[in-house]
């Protein structure tokens, strides 16, 4: 299997970059404890406190009701946000179809509802409220409703990361290869699986959810924790009081909404990222194009691995933004990994890699990040739809540059990674699976364009 390979390849390249400093050692630690499906040490199970729910799990939890939007219809405002500056919204809001649109700005501009006026202005780019009749005081109600599920206290996963996704994943579905490739059911789907893919997120992970025996890693049985749940919020709330934006829709579209959108949130578990990555990438090397030169994907299970894939890349979006963007992407990414690692230290738990503020190097943690994670997965969709995301790969180049040239020298040893790249063809493929084993390294190649400082 190409995701045994590429799996095998990454520890093997961990190993090395944890040989290399301690910080490197919390990197390659990070990166095979979250993207790699590897389970820590279990915890020992410990007694019940007083503290313990002892509620039946009967409930989801976190749900708190919905957000009255009390407008009618004719009276919604044009992005669904109460603002005395619609008129600078709307301006910014003029970057809706572009990479790179200032979604923190928009955050400002829409007194903090950058989920619900990112959506509303998608889906009116898309007539999308018009095809599917959905009424306009119905999804604002859902959006307010959704949105202040979301953690505002959060520095990385609230609403401003889901207005993010949505926003990426919307200009990556416009790309030229993908034209007309989906219908509007996929695209509504896709949009609304975006919006929903971190909704109630605790701020911290699956493996502190289960190591910490909490409610939902219960729940679901220690499986896709928050990704089960970020799906179990997401579609409850539609029943919530005049927040049903799919009522509109035949019973089968439903269905088949709900089958994709469950498809594509659950593959935004990291620990799924190889085997995706794997699959993308068998995909690219028997890609079928029409005449007219966009992706020819004739069955469900390839038009699913597609969005699936355009989701995660949407997720994994921020090192391909341009600098300003990014940097206050990671600043807010390690501000809450350093918080699950200070909740982690006052519970006398192991601190989880990168999550100590004591010791982590936030410039390493990002290039190793783009290296093993970030730059494969998009350098396979770059392939996936040549030549439409050059200009992308080529930002997230400049962006690793930027932080590489940023780490720190050590006085004692040599620092930053070499750049390396997945490269596996079927052939490959296949003779490894002949030549079942070791030695096989030459399919990870090393590039020799970045030397070590
Ligand atoms: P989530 O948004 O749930 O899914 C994607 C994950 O990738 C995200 O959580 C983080 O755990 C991780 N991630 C995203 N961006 C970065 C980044 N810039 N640096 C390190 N990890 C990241
Ligand atoms: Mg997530
Ligand atoms: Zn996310």
């Amino acid at each position: 299997m190409a995701s045994t390979k590429f799996k095998r390849m990454l520890n093997r390249e961990l190993t090395h970059l944890s040989e290399t400093s301690r910080s490197g050692n919390q990197v390659s630690e990070y990166i095979s404890r979250t993207f790699l499906d590897q389970q820590a040490e279990v915890e020992l199970p410990r007694p019940p406190t007083e503290n313990d729910d002892p509620r039946p799990m009967s409930q989801i939890t976190g749900l708190r009701g919905p957000r009255p939007a009390s407008l009618p219809t004719a009276a919604v405002p044009r992005f669904g946000v109460q603002t005395d500056q619609e008129g600078q919204l709307a301006k910014e809001l003029e970057d809706t179809n572009k990479w790179g649109l200032d979604v923190f700005k928009v955050a400002e501009l829409s007194g903090n509802r950058p989920l619900t006026a990112v959506i509303f202005s998608v889906l009116q780019e898309r007539d999308l409220l018009r095809t599917f009749q959905i009424p306009a005081d119905t999804l604002l109600t859902y959006l307010l409703t959704l949105e202040a599920h979301y953690h505002a206290d959060l520095s990385y996963h609230n609403s401003l990361h889901a207005a993010d996704v949505v926003q990426s994943a919307h200009v990556m579905l416009s790309t030229p290869a993908l034209e007309a490739v989906f219908t509007d059911l996929e695209v509504l789907a896709t949009i609304f699986a975006c919006a929903i893919h971190d909704v109630d997120h605790p701020g911290v992970s699956n493996q502190f959810l289960i190591n910490t025996h909490s409610e939902l890693a219960l729940m679901y049985n220690d499986m896709s924790v928050l990704e089960n749940h970020h799906l179990a919020v997401g579609f409850k709330l539609l029943q919530a009081e005049n927040c049903d934006i799919f009522r509109n829709l035949s019973a089968k579209q439903r269905l088949s909404l709900r089958r994709m959108v469950i498809d594509m949130v659950l593959a935004t578990d990291m620990s799924k990222h190889m085997s995706l990555l794997a699959d993308l990438k068998t995909m690219v090397e028997t890609k079928k194009v029409t005449s007219l030169g966009v992706l020819l994907l004739d069955n469900y299970s390839d038009r699913i691995q597609v969005l699936q894939s355009l989701v995660h890349c949407a997720d994994l979006s921020n090192p391909a933004k341009p600098l300003p963007l990014y940097r206050q992407w990671t600043e807010r990414i390690m501000a809450e990994f350093f918080r699950q690692g200070d909740r982690e230290r006052e519970s006398g738990l192991d601190v989880s890699p990168m999550c100590d503020k004591h010791t982590a190097s936030v410039e390493k943690s990002q290039v190793g990040f783009i290296d093993y994670i970030a730059h494969p997965l998009w350098e396979t969709w770059a392939d996936l739809v040549h030549p439409d995301a050059q200009e992308l790969l080529d930002t997230l180049e400049d962006n690793r540059e930027w932080y590489r040239s940023r780490i720190p020298r050590s006085p004692t040893h040599i620092v930053g990674p070499d750049r390396f790249q997945f490269e596996l063809t079927l052939q490959e493929e296949e003779e490894e699976e002949e030549d079942s084993d070791e030695g096989q390294s030459s399919a990870l190649n090393r590039s020799s364009e970045s030397p070590s400082t």
